[in-house]
């Protein structure tokens, strides 16, 4: 489709791109920037116009490289026992970090560091050189400001959250397989925003709106 088409040209020139998901799913709207294309000023339009939590999305290949684990496999703690989530099967959440150079992690510049950084390590593991579990963790510490989710396997074909939403559309980008993503909330009802709210924002901004739906048709294999 055409907003299929816009979102790729979008984010293969470092934009964001407004991805719904379903109805019958979160129903929610993330901002999604290539993590090598997030400055401060991004970090900023994540906190202030997105307003949820700030998450980078790793393929599969790449958490294995960088050592990482779900966070409900890690933690010995009967909170972590029983998982039920309402809209899916599992959470992607895994670590949180912050990128070693930055002081408190939480700052803008501090935030876009740590996920710039995250796209960078994220290209690196294909490179010739390649980037290993030491290598992360020579990098970035854990836990810090910026929560890490590892993507499925088989990306849309096992599960149809902005955690693989946002991958797959940085593979049809040709952009490192490192994406931020952060839930667009209403100031007003301080539920998710709604679709038609975000497309207006989408608009406003010059931004590509697209539907998770759209997204599955055209880049599922
Ligand atoms: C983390 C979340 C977000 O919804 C984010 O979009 C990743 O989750 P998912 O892949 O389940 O959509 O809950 O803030
Ligand atoms: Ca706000
Ligand atoms: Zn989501
Ligand atoms: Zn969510």
């Amino acid at each position: 489709t055409a907003a299929v088409d816009a979102a790729i040209a979008a984010f293969a020139d470092g934009q964001p791109v407004l991805i719904h998901d379903f109805a019958d799913r979160e129903g929610e709207t993330d901002i999604v920037y290539p993590a090598t294309a997030v400055d401060s000023d991004a970090v900023a339009r994540l906190r202030n116009d997105a307003g949820g939590l700030i998450c980078v999305a790793l393929s599969d290949a790449v958490s294995d490289a960088f050592g990482l684990p779900f966070l409900q496999e890690l933690v010995d703690h009967p909170a972590a026992a029983d998982h039920e989530l309402a809209y899916d099967e599992r959470s992607s959440f895994s670590l949180t970090v912050n990128h070693r150079e930055t002081f408190t992690g939480i700052t803008d510049d501090d935030r876009a560091l740590t996920i710039s950084e995250l796209g960078t390590a994220a290209a690196a593991v294909t490179s010739d050189a390649g980037y290993d579990e030491r290598d992360f963790a020579a990098a970035f510490r854990s836990p810090g400001h910026v929560h890490l989710l590892r993507a499925a396997p088989e990306l849309l074909a096992d599960r149809v959250g902005h955690t693989e939403l946002g991958i797959a559309l940085a593979a049809a980008a040709d952009q490192p397989p490192a994406v931020v993503v952060c839930e667009m909330l209403d100031d007003e009802t301080g539920g998710a925003r709604s679709p038609g709210d975000a497309e207006a924002y989408a608009d406003r901004h010059g931004l590509v709106y697209v539907e998770g739906e759209a997204l599955l048709s055209a880049l599922a294999d």
